[in-house]
């Protein structure tokens, strides 16, 4: 058992017990009717969930080399399997979509612009910073958008992937949750303060590659997500709830005190109580939050935030993943 409480070893079993293999998919089908148009749409949407994927992949393989328990190291060793089969399941499934040979899909250039910066920075910012980027791209990207976009597909050879890619996501986002308990932790926090200050040219080279993340990244997020969600998640329920997740994961006391979140958070409230803030610094202020200005707005009640600040990172990371199966 860990500090920050979870069992790593059940983790780790669990990990290893409910991996499979693309193959293991029954690809003899064929997709249900559809228009020219849906087909367009969904063999892109697939397309681009490769590369959404494969960044994932990266993401965790940093949190690989950083993890100092070796169980923990072996747990994000199997995500990076899981997301690279992940990838091969987006692969797959846009060639079975891909009936009617429209045209030649690519990735979306602003993924494929964004990929390589963001990689590079989250090696060179802090951990805790890198874990809080991972878990909101995962309850955003992962859950909302592919949750979404399979509803949309409404065909059974999706369904069946999905089922297996969220049951991994599930063993993701209770990690995740788990990661930012820990960043939030004293025992963290004591560990920074013994952490000498990184060499000026690593600060500069952190820099550069976040300027870059969030130059590239709201173009990315446009082409990638909130366009595919307009038509995908029309209503915008699903993104508000994964969007709702991060706000109520950001009120814990023991997240409160990690620095990152401190300072989303701040620009935050500025950002919705000050209408001079807002007219000034509202573009800058949604580059940096990385989403649309209707989703800075708070999203939930008060109840609400006082019972998750009851609830435990298991809980919360179950009602998370129970909320976007709704
Ligand atoms: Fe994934
Ligand atoms: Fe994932």
């Amino acid at each position: 058992m860990y500090p920050w409480g979870m069992d790593l070893a059940r983790m780790l079993e669990k990990c290893e017990r409910e991996q499979w293999s693309v193959d293991d998919l029954d690809w003899s089908g064929t997709p249900r009717a559809m228009s020219a148009e849906d087909e367009r749409a969904i063999v892109q949407y697939f397309t681009d969930m490769a590369g959404i994927e494969r960044l994932a992949g990266a993401l965790f393989e940093e949190q690989q080399r950083r993890a100092e328990d070796p169980k923990l190291r072996r747990i994000f060793e199997s995500f990076v399997k899981d997301e690279l089969r992940h990838a091969e399941a987006a692969e797959r499934l846009a060639r079975f979509y891909d009936q009617r040979r429209l045209e030649r899909y690519e990735m979306s250039p602003s993924l494929v612009r964004f990929a390589p910066h963001f990689i590079a920075s989250v090696r060179y910012l802090s951990a805790e910073i890198a874990n809080a980027y991972i878990t909101c791209g995962e309850l955003i990207l992962d859950i909302a958008l592919l949750r979404s976009i399979n509803d949309f597909v409404g065909d059974a050879m999706s369904e069946r992937a999905m089922d297996l890619i969220n049951r991994d996501e599930s063993r993701h986002i209770a990690v995740d949750f788990h990661m930012i308990s820990y960043y939030g932790s004293q025992e963290y926090l004591d560990k920074l303060t013994e952490e000498p200050r990184a060499p000026l040219s690593q600060r500069v080279r952190a820099l550069w590659s976040f300027a870059h993340v969030l130059y590239y990244g709201a173009p990315f997020f446009r082409a990638v997500f909130f366009k595919p969600m307009q038509v995908v998640d029309p209503t915008g329920r699903r993104m508000k709830e994964a969007i709702k997740r991060i706000q109520l994961l950001s009120k814990k006391p023991s997240v409160r005190r990690s620095r990152f979140i401190h300072v989303m958070e701040r620009v935050q409230e500025y950002y919705n109580e000050s209408p001079l803030v807002r007219s000034l610094f509202g573009r800058a202020i949604e580059r940096l939050m990385g989403v649309d200005p209707e989703l800075i707005s708070k999203l939930y009640t008060d109840a609400e935030r006082e019972r998750a600040a009851r609830m435990s990172y298991d809980e919360l990371a179950a009602e998370a993943l129970s909320a976007k199966l709704a």
